[in-house]
């Protein structure tokens, strides 16, 4: 048997590219488009993501003629493809004639024809139109040279990550008696003795529709799980089938990590890639969009277990579906693409290459903008093709970290559901506000699941692990007394996997490891801020605790609970655990933080960087580092590296003059 080719195949260095729809173009700029890839040093397009509908205008007629050619074109100018199984959006003959492929809301509206994605995810009607489209592209492109990697669908789970179509009720059932057996089970993980909710047999069960009040949290958590697993099904199907007809080329799709697409577990799905691809849009009204950023690289390492990934898309100015679409400013492209190499991926790519004139994406930005060739965008397009062949020997090296940030799509799924202690608490600011205090400070973690084996990490911060099982409990308590400096903060460990409070006073699963016992959460007003002891304020969050073993290492100095702790800290075996049972402000946790990595012997990537200045290191198994310096701000700053400055290919005999919105990527000596 022909073994799988691991990523990159033969696509040299860093690869880079774009989302390429030529169907949307007459021949003579499909020719100028080969022309201008050339000059931008364009190595890998995706291609065929929405052609469905051309690809097969009438259900079994099919016209190829037209990829064929394009792939043709692109196989002569040496640029390789990732080829959609074009399964993203159904033809409208086939929803015409399946309607019962559509997806609806929890209200029961249909999503109709006409935008994309309207399919039921767990459709077998649709599955089995998939497949066979799928299996068409596999048989036709398999052999064909420009084919590097298949790409599955398109972002699943994008615009419809809960479908409660008749299809989605009935796959849920058999997840649901998979997963407990027994519809006793099923009643007693539910908790259905509250509310007259018990069950008799499975048939009774349904998605969490819309509903008179709030609907049963467990049940709710269930069809969050159910429906990522149902999305990973129907990848798993589709690749099964590439596996078959052309098991030498690897297959991925291209994930939304980030911190606004909460539906989709990618950790639960990284054993199945091949190469894990990742999109990432900025928020353009977000003055910090660079640090949610790093957040998004770090956790596409985290759930590429470490290995190369693949930026599949961003963009290079402005998107078109935010309220609103500010383009990028001088140089925010080169800090963008080069952050995400940075923190470990291998190709650089975006939406897309060519910005359409039609539709709903033709104010989306691309590689080549309406306004054509003379432009900014397209001059740093070509740009960024030169700096990241300069780059090429980076590719394969990897990220380091001494410290591990737990990020859990359960807890962020269970924490914010109805009927809670404030509806303040956003799960993503409350991770991003740890990691902010890290990217600051310069040190780089990787982003890990609550299943990640903790081992080597000299400090672990897990803010808000709302759920967690006994399993995940035993195993941060184990990394503190392996000699870990592990944080906790408040609203983790209060429930188990079903959604189930863990009694005895909070935070149960962590009650002892931490040395504290919770007997009323304090959850503040808008605007409410108290004072902790060191000076800091705090916001949105207290809680009446003892302490049981551990000391407190700051008090609230003001409001309801003077003088009770606030941050506590028990010594466990060699290591420590830390617990915030506050929300303290910005400089507050960095304090935090800061004391936490000197108790863990955690340095920075570089000590004594200016604020805004960005570095973090891939290494080589040889012994190489790369050092990335990225330089946020406006002023020009000077930087003590000694080494190869690869984009401005000179030597540095010590110090690397770094202007105001710049980039270096240094070989180190
Ligand atoms: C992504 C999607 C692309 C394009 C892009 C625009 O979510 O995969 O097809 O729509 O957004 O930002």
């Amino acid at each position: 048997m022909t073994t799988r080719q691991p990523w990159p195949l033969d696509v040299p260095g860093i690869a880079y590219g774009g989302d390429y729809n030529p169907e949307q173009w007459p021949l003579d700029i499909q020719l100028e488009d080969i022309e201008l890839m050339r000059e931008a040093g364009v190595g890998l397009l995706s291609v065929g993501i929405f052609s469905w509908a051309l690809l097969e205008p009438r259900e079994g007629v099919h016209d190829f003629a037209w990829l064929d050619q394009v792939l043709d074109r692109l196989h002569a100018a040496g640029i390789r493809v990732a080829l959609a199984t074009a399964t993203a959006s159904p033809p409208p003959w086939l929803t015409r004639a399946h309607p019962e492929i559509l997806p609806r809301t929890a209200e029961g509206t249909v999503l109709h024809q006409g935008a994309r994605q309207s399919y039921a995810i767990a459709s077998p009607v649709f599955r089995a139109y998939a497949l066979r489209m799928t299996r068409t592209m596999a048989e036709r492109y398999g052999d064909h040279p420009a084919l590097a990697l298949w790409h599955v669908d398109n972002e699943l789970g994008c615009h419809v990550p809960h479908d409660y179509s008749d299809a989605s009720a009935t796959a849920f059932r058999a997840w649901l008696e998979k997963r407990y057996g027994t519809v006793d089970a099923l009643n007693a993980a539910w908790g259905t003795a509250f509310w007259s909710q018990r069950y008799d047999t499975f048939d009774e069960v349904l998605p969490p529709l819309a509903a008179p009040t709030f609907v049963n949290p467990t049940q709710r958590l269930d069809f969050a799980r159910f429906s990522s697993d149902e999305h990973l099904a129907h990848y798993r199907a589709l690749r099964d089938v590439l596996r078959q007809v052309t098991p030498h080329v690897p297959t991925t799709t291209n994930f939304m990590m980030n911190t606004r697409n909460k539906w989709v577990d990618y950790f639960s799905w990284s054993a199945e890639m091949d190469v894990v691809a990742n999109d990432h849009y900025l928020v353009a009204a977000d003055p910090e969009a660079h640090i949610e950023l790093a957040l998004s690289a770090d956790l596409s390492r985290g759930v590429a277990g470490g290995a190369p990934w693949i930026l599949m898309e961003h963009s290079t100015s402005a998107v078109n579906w935010q309220p609103r679409n500010r383009p990028k400013g001088p140089g925010e492209m080169f800090r963008n693409s080069l952050a995400h190499v940075a923190r470990g991926a291998d190709a650089v790519m975006f939406f897309q290459w060519r910005q359409s004139l039609a539709g709903a994406e033709k104010y989306h930005s691309a590689m080549v903008p309406h306004a054509g060739r003379d432009t900014d965008v397209f001059r740093d397009t070509v740009e960024l093709g030169r700096r990241l062949k300069a780059l090429a020997e980076v590719r394969g090296s990897r990220v380091r970290a001494d410290v591990a940030l737990v990020f859990d799509y359960p807890s962020w799924w269970a924490a914010e559901q109805d009927g809670r202690p404030t509806e303040a608490l956003d799960y993503q600011s409350e991770l991003l506000r740890w990691y902010r205090a890290l990217w600051e400070l310069g040190v780089t973690a990787d982003v890990v699941s609550a299943d990640t084996a903790l081992d080597g990490y000299r400090a672990v911060i897990a803010p808000t692990l709302y759920s967690v099982t006994d399993r995940t409990a035993a195993r941060i308590a184990d990394a503190a007394t392996a000699g870990a400096s592990v944080l906790l903060t408040f609203l983790s460990g209060i429930v188990d996997e079903h959604d189930h409070v863990r009694p005895g006073g909070y935070p149960g699963a962590f009650r002892e490891l931490l040395g504290v016992r919770t007997e009323e959460f304090w959850p503040l007003q808008e605007g409410e801020t108290h004072t902790l002891d060191d000076g800091s304020t705090a916001d949105l969050w207290s809680e009446k605790t003892h302490l049981t073993g551990a000391t407190a290492v700051r008090t609230w100095a003001d409001g309801p609970l003077t003088g009770r702790p606030a941050v506590t800290r028990r010594a466990v075996g060699r290591g420590a655990a830390w617990y915030v049972a506050a929300r303290p402000d910005e400089d507050g946790v960095r304090r935090l933080v800061r004391s936490l990595l000197d108790e863990a012997g955690v340095a920075p990537e570089l000590p004594g960087l200016p604020a805004g200045v960005e570095a973090v290191r891939r290494h080589r198994p040889d012994g190489t580092r790369f050092l990335f310096l990225i330089n946020h701000t406006g002023q020009d700053v000077e930087i003590p590296v000694r080494g190869r400055d690869l984009i401005r290919d000179r030597e540095l005999a010590g110090h690397l003059a770094l202007p105001g919105g710049e980039v270096a990527v240094v070989r180190e000596d």
